[in-house]
C-alpha cells in the first residue's frame, strides 16, 4: 500500500492508494477527512483549499458514478496542477474551481459533504469559511474538517510569515475554533481524533509543543430549510 509519510503537517502517514502519484506528492494535509466522512456514491462533496487534489480525487472514487467533486483553491498553480493531473488520469466526478474558501464558487444547499485539511487555520475569518460551508450544504449535510489548533498557552508571533506557511499561527485554541462552528449553525460537532504534532523535524517550528492536529465533524440540522440567502 503506497503512503503519504508522516510529516511536519501531517502527523500520520496517510494511505494515498486512491489518489495519483502527482497529487500525493505535493500532498500537504493533517489528517484524513475522507476517511471519516463516511462518503457515498452519488453525493455531492466540496473540498475547501483543495491544493494538488489528493482529497478531491480520493473523494472522487467514492461517489462514482454519479456524484461530483468539486476542489476549490485561491492558488492558480495548485488549481492548474490538480486540472492537469485529471486531464492526465482522465478522471471524471472531480472539477477544480479557482475560488476563496470565504467566498466559494458553489451554489447554495447544493452540497451532501465539505471536507477541509489542514486550510481554514491559514484564514484570518474562520468564521466567514464556517458560514460559507454552512450555505453550501444541504440541511442534514456534513462538515469533516481536519486542521491545527494551538493549546491555550501557545505563543505564535502572527507577523512571522514562516509561521504562517507551516500553518501554526493562525492556529486557533480548539473551544474558539469548535465556537465558531456552532456560530455558523451547525449541530452534533465532535472533536473525533487529536494528535499532537510530533512528526516534523527537528528545526521545524510545526514540532513546537503546544499544536495539534484536530479532527472535526458537524451537521446542517435537517430542519434548516431556508437557510443560505445567497444563490449563485
Ligand atoms: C496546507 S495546503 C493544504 C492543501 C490540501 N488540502 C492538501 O491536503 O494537500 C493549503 C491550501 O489552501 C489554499 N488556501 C489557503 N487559503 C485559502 C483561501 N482563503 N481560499 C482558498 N484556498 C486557500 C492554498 O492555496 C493551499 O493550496
Amino acid at each position: 500500500m503506497r503512503k503519504v509519510p508522516a510529516s511536519c503537517c501531517n502527523p500520520e502517514s496517510v494511505s494515498s492508494d486512491a489518489a495519483p502519484l502527482e497529487a500525493s506528492q505535493i500532498y500537504a494535509g493533517c489528517g484524513s477527512p475522507v476517511e471519516m466522512a463516511a462518503i457515498k456514491e452519488g453525493e455531492v462533496v466540496v473540498d475547501l483549499g483543495s491544493g494538488g487534489g489528493f482529497d478531491a480525487f480520493k473523494a472522487s472514487r467514492l461517489v462514482a458514478p454519479s456524484g461530483l467533486v468539486i476542489g476549490v483553491d485561491a492558488t492558480a498553480e495548485m488549481i492548474w496542477r490538480a486540472r492537469e493531473t485529471t486531464k492526465k488520469h482522465d478522471l471524471s466526478n472531480v472539477e477544480f474551481r479557482l475560488g476563496e474558501i470565504e467566498h466559494v464558487p458553489v451554489d447554495s444547499n447544493s452540497v451532501d459533504v465539505v471536507i477541509s485539511n489542514c486550510v481554514i487555520n491559514l484564514a484570518p475569518n474562520k468564521g466567514v469559511v464556517f458560514k460559507e460551508a454552512y450555505r453550501i450544504l444541504k440541511p442534514g449535510g456534513r462538515l469533516v474538517v481536519s486542521d491545527i489548533i494551538a493549546q491555550d498557552d501557545f505563543k505564535v508571533d502572527r507577523k512571522d510569515l514562516n509561521a504562517w506557511v507551516e500553518c501554526i499561527a493562525g492556529a486557533l485554541p480548539e473551544a474558539e475554533y469548535v465556537a465558531l462552528i456552532k456560530q455558523a449553525g451547525f449541530a452534533n460537532i465532535r472533536v473525533e481524533r487529536r494528535l499532537p504534532m510530533s512528526g516534523g523535524t527537528e528545526e521545524s517550528a510545526c514540532c513546537t509543543q503546544g499544536i495539534a492536529s484536530v479532527t472535526i465533524t458537524a451537521t446542517v440540522p435537517k430542519e434548516a430549510e431556508s437557510k443560505g440567502s445567497r444563490i449563485r
